[in-house]
């Protein structure tokens, strides 16, 4: 990684070449500082991805080199939670990739609720990892209430995660604009959603009762248990590899036996011996045993 020219655009400045003088050597420099002291290890993540953010964070408080940039977090502590907020891409929406929804919706849970019967255990627990907003946990929410309709014998439960808490405490709110909800059928949207006003729709507590939040980073903190379905989409793209092979063995604990693990289509999933595709294309993954 060399020296960082950028052409930065200052609105009505109009455009300015703003050089920022961080190189190779300084990039470890700063995540030792950040690690000394705020505690958090970023080199978890790829080196490509944090550069990008570091240096969006350095334009937008000026300052153009390692030292200036350690000075401003030493003295505005604040600027630390810019930085993690910066690492922090929460692109999400309900259903997102629509044909991924309808293999765990033809596939995965039909199968999941006949062996579940045959084994007698009929609590169906699911998790989405890095669940930004919350749409993609209350997607697999209405998917599976959905899904049990005619069978009140089965219970629901599941579990959004996210390394960020105002992300979540969004989520837990179930607030949503009429814009976001634009993808989603009439029928779900009467059926699950109170509208709030003319911008703005809430989700029934019939939903959102089975969803529980809670902040929880991938990389360092324990991982749930127990878990039928593992949902870890679009949140890979920002770990390197050797994060995402442990992981992935994070995963595998974490699911029962034949569990599923669903990544995101841009991503890829190394460790063939833990689990077997299900849906290639669609990245929908069953663990092994
Ligand atoms: C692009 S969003 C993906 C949301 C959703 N899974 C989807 O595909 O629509 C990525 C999310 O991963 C979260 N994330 C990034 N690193 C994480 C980590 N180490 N632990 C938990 N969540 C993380 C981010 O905060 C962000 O909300």
């Amino acid at each position: 990684m060399n020296q960082a020219t950028l052409n930065v655009d200052y609105g009505y400045y109009g455009y300015m070449e703003e050089k920022i003088e961080i190189n190779e050597k300084d990039f470890p420099r700063i995540i030792d500082f950040i690690h000394d002291h705020n505690g958090m290890d970023l080199s978890a993540y790829r080196q490509n991805f944090l550069f990008r953010r570091l240096r969006l964070r350095m334009l937008a408080t000026r300052t153009k080199n390692y030292q200036e940039y350690t000075g401003l977090l030493e003295r505005k502590p604040d600027e630390f939670n810019k930085f993690l907020d910066a690492l922090s891409i929460n692109v999400t929406e309900f259903f997102r990739d629509p044909d991924v929804f309808d293999v765990v919706k033809k596939t995965v849970i039909p199968e999941l609720i006949q062996r579940k019967e045959a084994g007698g255990n009929k609590v169906i627990r699911v998790w989405s990892a890095g669940c930004a907003y919350g749409q993609e946990a209350y997607s697999l929410a209405i998917l599976l209430k959905e899904a049990v309709s005619e069978r009140p014998d089965f219970l629901i439960r599941v579990w959004g995660t996210d390394v960020d808490g105002d992300a979540l405490e969004k989520a837990e709110k179930a607030e949503y604009r009429a814009r976001d909800l634009k993808e989603l059928s009439k029928d779900i949207v009467e059926r699950y959603f109170s509208r709030l006003n003319d911008e703005s729709y809430r989700l029934k507590e019939e939903i959102t009762d089975m969803v529980k939040f809670q902040r929880h980073n991938l990389i360092n903190d324990p991982s749930l248990k127990f878990m039928d379905i593992i949902f870890c989409r679009n949140v890979l793209i920002y770990i390197s590899h050797d994060q995402q092979h442990l992981l992935f063995h994070k995963f595998s604990e974490a699911l029962h036996s034949r569990g599923y693990l669903v990544i995101g289509k841009v991503e890829t999933i190394w460790e063939k011996d833990l689990f077997v595709p299900v849906e290639p294309k669609q990245k929908v993954y069953q663990k092994v045993k």
